[in-house]
């Protein structure tokens, strides 16, 4: 047995772990955003396989010397590189008891099944999706846009489409998104057997959003080539300056077309929390599907994201599956009908709804739009330190959380130093930044996504940029 032979010493060894790290936590903001894992550490990481075990306080030293001091930097307050989710000490919490309770998540009937439908109800009643709809918990958004293509597919073919197989040559299903659209996207198309010249990509207008004319072109004419438009993706927040598609219209175009409506929400689906920002999303209500994470906005532990599906039953007849070993009973453990098995692409699955639900319990949703809101100001706080500097412009508008902006060197010489510039911010410790291309130009790229996040850290990373463009 695999249990501890003395409980106490084990006990004694937990509560050791936690003290470190709560004083880990505390003093997050007092150690580099980010640092290079050291080649010793590399090295001391690449050993033969574990033949004989050592005790649990050995292994967490090795942790704690070789593991703990080099995290991406996500927690970290002065964390802006990426769309990335700070995290909370609650979620992590959260994680710890789920990994002890261990449930598999795929089915049956058990507590865990129950939190999940709740998570997913609270998200249906937000998005005013009806009685009929369905949603599943998912690694992340990659993952949930996916499944929503797959289920459109299924929508348009059949879910016999799942025995058949795909003929493309007699049924060339088409998709449309703009060209500011994730690459996940694209890569889901390639998973469902699409390829991804079935994606036609879009160009986008000033705002960053589809250019809706275009769409109803590009649709008109794959029709005109007998070609069978079946889906339209909107993106609520892209990924590369958080802006959105007019998702009212793209519901009206993809109704007049009888296309399924997908919403790409990874992030900016979460302003429906806000009051305030929750203008953002109109037209959301009106999608067929809605991918979005809770690891991103909502700062739930990784990973965790979710899909909702309007038509229930036609999600269902996407992924169920059968098996002697997965019958269901009226009653016992094995009763408890729906499965979340028959919504995804996993039997296993982990209790990820917990640190959801704990998330939402334990602060509420006023106060995670407020740390949302709170954020939407520290990017335009940014924004304005950019617009006052001799060293810096503004590369797109600043709708939402992400300002990207260039460094007004010499035209020939700019792509490289903005990328410089991030590089050097990275290894400085002070912040992290990472760069990307708007309007197909290198710029700088600064999201926020972190509760932890106050003015102090904006102004300091503003330093950091300087200090690495004067260099
Ligand atoms: C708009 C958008 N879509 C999809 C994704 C992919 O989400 P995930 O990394 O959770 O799979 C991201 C990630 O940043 C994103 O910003």
């Amino acid at each position: 047995m695999l249990d501890p032979a003395d409980w106490n010493d084990f006990r004694a060894e937990c509560h050791r772990v936690v003290d470190s790290l709560v004083d880990y936590l505390k003093t997050v903001s007092d150690r580099p955003t980010w640092q290079p894992v050291p080649q010793e550490v590399k090295d001391a990481l690449r050993e033969a396989l574990p033949i004989d075990g050592m005790p649990l306080s050995n292994v967490y030293d090795r942790f704690s010397k070789l593991i703990l001091p080099y995290p991406t930097g996500n927690i970290s307050p002065r964390f802006f590189g990426w769309v990335h989710g700070s995290g909370t000490p609650a979620g992590a919490l959260a994680d710890f008891l789920a990994s002890t309770m261990n449930s598999n998540v795929g089915g049956r009937d058990h507590g865990a099944v129950y939190v999940e439908r709740q998570v997913i109800a609270w998200f249906c009643d937000l998005f005013g999706f009806g009685e009929a709809a369905s949603g599943i918990l998912l690694s992340g958004t990659s993952l949930a846009n996916l499944v929503a293509i797959l289920v459109a597919r299924s929508s348009q073919l059949g879910h016999d489409v799942r025995a058949r197989g795909l003929d493309q040559r007699t049924q060339p299903l088409v998709g449309y998104a703009s060209a500011a659209t994730h690459s996940c996207v694209r890569k889901a198309f390639e998973m469902a057997g699409l390829g991804s010249d079935a994606l036609r990509v879009l160009p986008i207008d000033a705002s960053h959003g589809i250019d809706l004319k275009l769409l109803e072109a590009a649709i008109a004419n794959d029709r005109a080539q007998g070609n069978v438009p079946f889906i339209v993706v909107g993106n609520a927040g892209t990924v590369d300056v958080g802006a959105f598609d007019p998702l009212e219209d793209l519901a009206a175009i993809a109704r007049k077309n009888e296309l399924w409506f997908h919403v790409d929400g990874a992030f900016g689906a979460m302003t429906i929390l806000s009051e305030r920002l929750r203008h953002f999303v109109h037209g959301i209500e009106r999608a067929d599907s809605i991918a979005f994470d809770f690891h991103k906005w909502l700062h739930v532990p990784y990973d965790a994201a979710c899909v909702l599906v309007r038509d229930g039953a036609m999600h269902r007849r996407t992924f169920a599956s059968e098996g002697p070993y997965i019958t269901r009973m009226q009653r016992g453990l094995a009763a408890g009908e729906p499965w979340f098995a028959d919504y995804g692409p996993d039997l296993s699955r982990s209790f990820r709804a917990l640190k959801i639900w704990f998330t939402l319990k334990h602060f509420g949703a006023r106060r995670l739009a407020a740390a949302i809101e709170r954020n939407c100001e520290q990017a335009q706080l940014l924004a304005k330190l950019i617009e006052a500097s001799p060293d810096f412009e503004l590369a797109a508008p600043v709708g939402l959380n992400i300002v990207c902006f260039r460094y007004r060197g010499a035209p020939d010489a700019q792509d490289a130093a903005n990328d410089a510039i991030a590089i050097e911010v990275q290894l400085s410790g002070r912040a992290v930044i990472s760069a990307t291309t708007v309007d197909g130009r290198r710029a700088l790229r600064a999201c926020f996504t972190n509760q932890r996040t106050t003015d102090k850290d904006v102004r300091e990373l503003f330093d950091a940029v300087t200090d690495a463009a004067r260099h």
